[in-house]
């Protein structure tokens, strides 16, 4: 008879060991919300938010949001004890079951797919090294095809040497996606009555970016697992874009890149993926590729325009480096520009650094393996336990202003010291190491982000050789969509247009 009482004894117990926090973890904020925690005040505003709670808290903390524990470890200082902890701090198997359940492929990491995991990473290294330069000279040449084709659309018109005024999100876009997925999967043949596509109207590439469009706004609901069903369209969406990829179609695009061609090789070697799971394999590969590129091609290009010193350094380094001769010759034929040349753009590469800087929201995300004693330097330590997460936050570092001088401002030599690369920042009299990390950390590194530094200098070089521009006067500024925070870089939330008169040369030719 004393069953009841006994159990309660043992639920209070239990309750105890998992909710109240043990000797040596960091602060827990809860909210009083059950399961969803403070969810709410996180999606608002993660910087705000988890800046208030360092002041509170200092530098690592526990919160609890949307039934995870997140542990958050605000200082730089502190990252290097994180990032190394590869063994009880892991990131491919929680990156799997997002991707997974964001893509709709099956999970990577179990006996299905023996060591497929490890050999996608071993493709990722096709996107470095010797070849990234054949990738960056793809690049190149479809740059220019598509700028051309963008400028010259009013071709035989007498308006072609006007002024014309067109969003400057919108131009990155279109852009940057279709030189980016022309660089990694090739060309697909120009069927204009493709069923895949969003319209028979419509080009492929319009197709494809629209439905893109339409699956990337969804994404942080259905990364943040609110099921697709609920999510109107999308289910819908998702499926045209995952059937774009498909075996068969894939099968009649020309010149894929080397990475794509040993991705699609390595799939075919699994019996057990079916077509429509490759073809989610190829479209989260998409995704990755495009879905930061083109905010930070906005942010590049804007600071730029919005800065005219940086504007005439930037242009005059360009010039430089190519020759003027070479520069004026774009309007006749495609420029070479070689890897070895984006590298003495050093002012260049810092005003792109600068302005990723400013618009990443990326977490780095890890999941503690086992129960165990964190060491973050020689005198801190905190336990974590298993299953909880924790994370590096690095939009406190970039904008710390022991770190960084003003740091809400764009300063687009920021990155550059004695004429070279600054690779040296201090906090107090501490270096550190991590102090730019939009493309994230150790294990979970992008792998794609010398190809993305290299497209974004290729990107901003060509437009400033082919047109004048200006942003549209009486604009306000652009502000960030902190909406996506945690993820990647963020849109701008306001609409911002620009002027753009092609360059006199292309004229007298
Ligand atoms: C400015 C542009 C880019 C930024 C800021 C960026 C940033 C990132 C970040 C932060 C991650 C890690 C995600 C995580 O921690 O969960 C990542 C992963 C990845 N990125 Fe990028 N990326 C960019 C462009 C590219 C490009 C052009 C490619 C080319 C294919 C690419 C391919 C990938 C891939 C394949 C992964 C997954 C790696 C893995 O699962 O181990 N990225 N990127």
């Amino acid at each position: 008879k004393n069953r009841p009482v006994l159990s309660m004894y043992l639920g209070f117990l239990m309750y105890l060991w998992l909710f109240c926090r043990r000797k040596g973890e960091p602060p827990l904020i809860k909210g009083w919300i059950p399961f969803l925690g403070k969810a709410l005040e996180f999606r608002k505003d993660s910087y705000q938010f988890l800046q208030w709670l360092q002041q509170k808290h200092g530098d690592i903390f526990t919160v609890l949001i949307a039934g995870k524990y997140m542990t958050f470890v605000m200082n730089p200082l502190l990252y290097p004890a994180v990032i190394k902890q590869g063994k009880q701090l892991n990131f491919h198997k929680f990156a799997d079951v997002a991707a997974s359940t964001v893509f709709s492929y099956p999970l990577m990491c179990t006996e299905r797919f023996p060591g497929m995991s490890d050999q996608v990473q071993k493709c990722f290294l096709l996107l470095q090294g010797s070849a990234l330069d054949l990738l960056t000279f793809r690049m190149m040449g479809n740059l220019q095809l598509i700028l051309r084709r963008y400028f010259l659309s009013k071709q035989g018109e007498e308006l072609e040497y006007d002024w014309h005024k067109v969003g400057l999100y919108e131009f990155c876009d279109c852009v940057m996606f279709e030189a980016t997925f022309l660089t990694l999967y090739g060309q697909p043949p120009d069927t204009n009555t493709d069923e895949h596509t969003h319209s028979g109207k419509e080009s492929w590439t319009d197709g494809l970016r629209d439905n893109f469009k339409k699956f990337d706004r969804m994404f942080p609901l259905l990364l943040a697992r609110v099921p697709i069903s609920l999510l109107g369209k999308t289910k819908c969406t998702r499926e045209k874009l995952i059937r774009f990829f498909h075996p068969c179609r894939m099968a009649d695009w020309t010149s894929p890149s080397e990475f794509i061609q040993t991705c699609t090789e390595l799939f075919q070697q699994y019996d057990t993926l079916k077509d429509l799971d490759k073809a989610a394999h190829h479209f989260a590969t998409l995704w990755a590729s495009v879905g930061n590129t083109i905010p930070a091609s906005f942010w590049c290009l804007y600071h730029l325009l919005s800065n005219p010193q940086a504007l005439a350094s930037v242009r005059e380094e360009i010039i430089g480096v190519i020759g003027e001769e070479e520069a004026e010759a774009i309007c006749r034929h495609d420029m070479l520009l070689t890897r070895e040349q984006l590298d003495r753009m050093i002012y260049l590469e810092s005003a792109v650094k600068e302005s990723l800087r400013l618009s990443s929201a990326s977490m780095n995300i890890r999941v503690v393996q086992e129960d165990f004693s964190l060491h973050l330097n020689p005198h801190f330590s905190v336990c974590v336990r298993k299953g909880d997460i924790v994370a590096l936050y690095p939009p406190s570092t970039h904008q710390d202003p022991n770190i960084y001088l003003h740091p809400q401002k764009y300063m687009f030599d920021r990155f550059v010291e004695d004429q070279k690369e600054k690779t040296e920042f201090y906090k107090g009299d501490q270096k550190v190491r991590y102090y730019h990390m939009p493309f994230g950390s150790g294990v979970s590194m992008c792998p794609g982000r010398f190809f993305a530094i290299n497209g974004l200098k290729q990107f901003v070089c060509i437009t400033l050789l082919m047109c004048d521009m200006q942003l549209a006067a009486g604009q306000k500024e652009a502000v960030l969509d902190t909406c996506r925070a945690g993820l990647g870089i963020l849109p701008p939330a306001n609409y911002i247009s620009f002027n753009y008169r092609l360059k006199g040369h292309f004229r007298d030719e």
